[in-house]
């Protein structure tokens, strides 16, 4: 890749692994890329490091710059090892340069790699001269580790926010405006509900700090750089974060012999009917953190499977357990399903769905052996009821 420069002096160092598919569990059909930049100004910055097989990328493309030794710092904004898995190559090299961190970032370290470098522990309101510009730190505790922090260039106004307001894309091009906004968006929204979902209180209380700041570029730690479209993409965290929703229900269901994937049909036939969006998932085909983008500003979630030994199949049983990780606020849901003889999943889905905060208002929809045409008719009603109270939801 040719350099990148963000403004005079601030360049693009990171790594752009096109080919990773899977990143702990979320799949990455358009890959990933770990973004470290490099500041050369009085003193010589790195703000974060990449994950370690791509150390060797990130080393030449600063060499090609600087000699590496020449780093007075390096920023860590986030420990996980996507962005910090390169420090101890990275300290090999630039051997005088300070570790600048929060105090969890420091414990983290520690245990990860076993040293004690020469850290510099930074709080919120702390900032650090580098010549033309400062850096000043903002830590964001459990957004989403301990550790995580982001650091804002005063001078070129250039936010580095890590993990917030990423994205998990590789292209050629580093810029919003270089790429499609409508794949960015998708993208940063998948990535939003997957990774950050939960914490979405601690988003809401932290954004009103992060626009008291003149920013004019936002340069995350995956995916592109916002400088033409700074305003979406914070409007979509600040959408995001307070739990906003739009008149839309994701469907996802699974069957075993077809008679709860013939209620799921009706049921979409019925939400569709009051003009509500459906998104329709069957599990054993679909992958969570897809359905987790579509949970993201939907208002209704039904989840639907048969029964299978008192309880859900097992794709939905993970599936629950990963929605109940995410919390999504400000959702209604309901269960539906086929059963033989005793039942058990209907009752097992809402109590899921209620420890995930979801408001499970009405009781769901449970048929024995297979749906006839007045039990499907009965579906079709359902969906229709659900799709009302959607569009009557506050
Ligand atoms: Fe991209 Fe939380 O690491």
């Amino acid at each position: 890749m040719h350099e990148v420069q963000l403004a005079k002096g601030i360049y693009y160092v990171g790594a752009v692994d096109w080919n990773l598919r899977d990143f702990h569990g979320y799949s990455t059909p358009r890959g990933v890329t770990y973004n470290s930049y490099l500041i050369v100004d009085e003193k010589i910055c790195l703000i974060d490091t990449v994950k370690a097989p791509f150390a060797g990328e990130l080393l030449e493309r600063v060499s090609r710059i600087v000699d590496p030794g020449r780093i007075d710092y390096v920023i860590v904004n986030h420990v996980e090892p996507d962005h910090s898995g390169s420090l101890p190559m990275i300290m090999e090299k630039a051997t005088k340069a300070k570790v600048v961190l929060t105090e969890h970032g420091r414990k983290e370290v520690v245990k990860y790699y076993g040293k004690e470098y020469d850290f510099q522990v930074v709080k919120s309101g702390d900032s650090l001269d580098i010549g033309k510009g400062s850096l000043q730190f903002i830590p964001l505790p459990m957004v989403h580790w301990p550790d995580s922090m982001a650091t804002f260039l005063t001078g070129e106004n250039i936010l580095f926010s890590n993990d917030a307001f990423g994205q998990h894309i590789c292209t050629s091009k580093r810029f919003d405006d270089e790429n499609n906004l409508h794949e960015l968006l998708y993208e940063a929204g998948k990535y939003y509900a997957n990774i950050l979902m939960p914490f979405g209180k601690l988003i809401t209380k932290a954004l009103p700090q992060v626009l008291t700041l003149p920013i004019k570029m936002i340069a995350p730690s995956h995916g592109i750089i916002w400088r033409s479209h700074i305003n979406e993409i914070i409007g979509k965290y600040s959408q995001w974060s307070s739990g906003d929703s739009i008149e839309k229900v994701v469907i996802v269901y699974d069957s075993m012999w077809g008679s709860t994937e013939a209620m799921a049909r009706r049921i979409l036939d019925g939400i569709a009917e009051t003009g509500v969006d459906v998104k329709f998932y069957k599990m054993a085909t679909s992958e969570r953190s897809e359905i987790a983008e579509a949970i993201l500003e939907a208002r209704g979630i039904l989840i639907g499977s048969s029964t299978i030994n008192n309880g859900p199949l097992a794709t939905i049983g993970g599936l629950l357990t990963y929605i109940k990780g995410l919390r999504p606020a400000g959702k209604i849901g309901a269960a539906f399903g086929a059963y033989g003889w005793g039942g058990g999943s209907q009752k097992a889905i809402e109590e899921a769905l209620t420890q995930s905060a979801v408001t499970v208002e009405s009781s769901g929809l449970s048929l024995q052996w297979k749906a006839d045409r007045e039990e499907l008719d009965r579906c079709f009603d359902f969906g229709v009821q659900f799709g009302q109270k959607i569009k009557q939801w506050k």
